[in-house]
C-alpha cells in the first residue's frame, strides 16, 4: 500500500490542529463547489466520506459549512483532525454496512490508488449514495521540481512515485463506467507553488519524499537527497524555483445518462 503519499502535512505540527497548505485553500473550496453540485447544503448531506483516514482532506473541503455525515475507513480510527461531530466508523468501501441512498453525496480523496477493485468499489459507494459522488486523486505521474528552468531530480521522484497508476483519469472513466456510473465532469487540476519554505506544501512533499527514500526504504543516501534539496533551496531563493502537481477531479453520477 503505498502509505508514503499523500499531499497532507507528514506531520501535524502540534498533533491537534489541522493544518491545511495554504496553495491548496482554493482548490479545496473549488472541490466544495463541485460536491454541492448546485445544490443547497442542506441538500448535499449527509455526506459519506470513503478513506477518510484522520479527516484532513474532509476538514479542508467542509470546514465553516453546514455539511454533514460520516467517515469510514478501513483502517482503525486514530487521531481525528476532521470536522467536529462527524462520526467515523471503521469500514471497506467495498462492503458498506448502510442502507441503500442513505447518503446523498460521497467524497473519496486519495484513495482511489490504494483501491484493490475499483469498478466493485465504486458500485458499493453509488449504492449508498442518492447523490454526486466526488473522486480526487493526486496524479503523482505529474509531480515536478524545477529549478533554473529545468525539471531536476526527475530519479528521486520517480522512485517516490513509483507503483502510482498511470493514465489515470482515463482509469477513473473506465472504473466509473464498468461500475454503471455515468462520469458528470472530470478535470485535471495543476498545483503550482514557487515557495519553498517550512510549512509549504513543497517543503512538506520533499520532506515525504525524504522520509520515504533516505528512512523508510533507504533507496538513496542522505546526501545525495540534500545535495538535490539544497539545489532547489537555492533556486527558490532566487526565484527560480516550480514545484507542479496534479489532481484529477471526477463528478460521478449514478443515473447512467
Ligand atoms: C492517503 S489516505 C487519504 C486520507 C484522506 N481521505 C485524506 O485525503 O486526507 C488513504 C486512506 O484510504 C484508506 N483506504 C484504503 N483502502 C480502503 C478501503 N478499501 N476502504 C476504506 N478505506 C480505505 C486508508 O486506510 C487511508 O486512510
Amino acid at each position: 500500500m503505498p502509505h508514503h503519499r499523500t499531499l497532507a502535512p507528514p506531520e501535524q505540527r502540534d498533533g491537534r490542529t489541522p493544518v491545511i497548505h495554504a496553495e491548496l485553500r482554493r482548490h479545496y473550496d473549488s472541490l466544495y463547489d463541485l460536491m454541492l453540485n448546485g445544490r443547497a447544503a442542506r441538500d448535499a448531506r449527509p455526506v459519506l466520506d470513503v478513506g477518510t483516514g484522520d479527516g484532513l482532506a474532509l476538514t479542508a473541503i467542509t470546514q465553516g459549512t453546514p455539511l454533514h455525515g460520516l467517515g469510514i475507513d478501513v483502517a482503525a480510527p486514530g487521531q481525528w483532525l476532521g470536522p467536529p461531530g462527524w462520526s467515523v466508523i471503521q469500514a471497506d468501501a467495498q462492503r458498506l454496512p448502510f442502507v441503500d441512498d442513505g447518503f446523498n453525496s460521497a467524497l473519496m480523496v486519495d484513495v482511489y490508488e490504494w483501491l484493490r477493485h475499483p469498478a466493485a468499489t465504486l458500485s458499493e459507494i453509488a449504492r449508498v449514495t442518492d447523490g454526486p459522488i466526488l473522486i480526487v486523486q493526486t496524479d503523482w505521474e505529474g509531480l515536478w521540481f524545477q529549478a533554473d528552468e529545468a525539471e531536476i531530480g526527475r530519479d528521486l521522484v520517480r522512485a517516490f512515485t513509483k507503483g502510482a497508476p498511470e493514465q489515470l483519469r482515463q482509469r477513473i472513466r473506465s472504473s466509473a463506467e464498468e461500475a454503471g456510473l455515468s462520469v458528470e465532469r472530470s478535470s485535471t487540476v495543476s498545483i503550482t507553488t514557487d515557495r519553498l519554505e517550512q510549512g509549504g506544501l513543497a517543503w512538506d512533499v520533499l520532506e515525504s519524499i525524504r522520509r520515504y527514500l533516505v528512512i523508510e526504504s533507504a533507496q538513496v543516501r542522505a546526501r545525495r537527497f540534500d545535495d538535490w534539496r539544497s539545489e532547489l533551496q537555492r533556486a527558490a531563493d532566487e526565484g527560480q524555483f516550480t514545484m507542479l502537481v496534479r489532481r484529477i477531479v471526477a463528478l460521478l453520477g449514478s443515473n447512467g445518462g
